[in-house]
């Protein structure tokens, strides 16, 4: 069974977007080494992660990745075991999302960007989980 961890975090301070590359290029190049696979969501300041592997691969990359300083309140929204990967030809998917596209997948409107995932209710479905659902069909 693969091991998957997902994840929300906000950035420290404001990432370019050549910052965002090179932390990709070698995200790809260090997965590639220990097949671990998965998606990278930035929005707004936020990212949202997937990561996905043998099990003790993945637990020692995401202890990596949470002590990263470029990033801070690490929550995690959801970790398990799947037979399959979810993202098996990508060792690190990405994408900028934008507000109205953000906002369509989970269909809210008129809500500052800021609040989107400060407004989060536990009891609910965490709106990076939403999010990230439109692209994991195995969570
Ligand atoms: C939001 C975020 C996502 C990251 N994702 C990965 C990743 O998928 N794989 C990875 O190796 N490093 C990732 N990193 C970088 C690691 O925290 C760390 O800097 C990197 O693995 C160090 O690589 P090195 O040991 O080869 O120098 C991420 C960092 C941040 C801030």
């Amino acid at each position: 069974m693969l091991k998957y961890i997902a994840y929300v975090s906000r950035q420290s301070h404001v990432i370019t977007d050549r910052a965002l590359k090179e932390l990709l290029e070698k995200a790809r190049n260090n997965n590639t080494a220990i097949a671990v696979t998965g998606m990278l969501i930035y929005f707004h300041g936020s990212f949202i992660q997937y990561l996905e592997g043998e099990e003790e691969n993945v637990d020692w990359l995401y202890s990596k990745i949470a002590k990263d300083k470029r990033h801070q309140n690490i929550t995690e929204l959801d970790s398990g075991f799947s037979k399959e990967r979810a993202f098996s030809d990508w060792s690190m998917a990405f994408k900028k999302l934008q507000k109205d596209e953000a906002f369509e997948i989970l269909g809210y409107k008129d809500l500052e960007t800021e609040q989107l995932f400060e407004n989060y209710q536990s009891q609910d479905e965490h709106p990076a989980l939403s999010l990230l659902n439109n692209y994991v069909k195995n969570l």
